[in-house]
């Protein structure tokens, strides 16, 4: 019979928890976990939309570079001019953007937006990963909801933090370009559910034989 060591033998070493004395409190000052800023960092919430401003005017211009190819992508003629339509709406939202810069004084500077690169990056894998039809139309109807999704979520976020420092006239720009993002999401909503899931089911019978 093996006899086991009860464990409570070890001593355990308690770490002095208490009372570790706060360093100065400065704005560089970090405790375990905390993220340091960078000296760039925004000190209030204008400071925040504008950043804000430019990572979404970043993702835009991007977008306006990669709609034209999942259009070529496409092959549900619907599903073309939904996506060649939505490129007409966003090189405007590029312009919009610009008004929105001006109207706070800034200039309109892109910061890379890490979110919508790996979002516009994602959907061309899935074009890599289908083949040409319904099959890829419906990945991209995917690709591009989770594009629209990340649009309204920063939209709804900029129009809110507009309103709260009083930039209504911002706020009203913003507005509609968040009111034009639902708008895209939701017809590629209806041509999911209308057709091209259900083509792409389809494919599912014929490569079962
Ligand atoms: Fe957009
Ligand atoms: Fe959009």
């Amino acid at each position: 019979m093996a006899t086991t060591k009860p464990k409570t033998t070890t001593t355990k070493k308690t770490p002095a928890k208490t009372a570790t004395p706060a360093k100065t409190a400065s704005k560089t000052t970090t405790t375990r976990g905390q993220v340091k800023a960078k000296n760039s960092a925004a000190e209030g919430l204008t400071e925040l939309f504008v950043d804000g401003l430019k990572d979404i005017y970043w993702a835009e211009k991007a977008l306006t570079k990669a709609l034209p190819k999942m259009a070529k992508n496409a092959t549900s003629p619907e599903l073309v001019a939904a996506i060649e339509e939505h490129l007409t709406v966003t090189e405007n939202q590029v312009t919009r953007l610009e008004q929105v810069f001006e109207m706070m004084g800034e200039k309109a500077v892109a910061k890379k937006c890490d979110a919508m690169d790996g979002l516009i990056k994602e959907g061309e894998s899935i074009m890599e990963e289908t083949e040409i039809g319904a099959v890829r139309d419906a990945g991209i109807i995917g690709a591009s909801q989770k594009i629209e999704h990340y649009e309204i979520a920063t939209y709804g976020t900029l129009v809110a933090w507009a309103k709260t420092i009083g930039e209504e006239e911002a706020a009203e720009q913003l507005q509609m370009t968040l009111d034009e993002e639902k708008e895209a999401d939701m017809t590629l909503t209806e041509k999911a559910y209308n057709t091209i899931n259900f083509d792409a089911a389809d494919e599912d019978d014929s490569s079962e034989e």
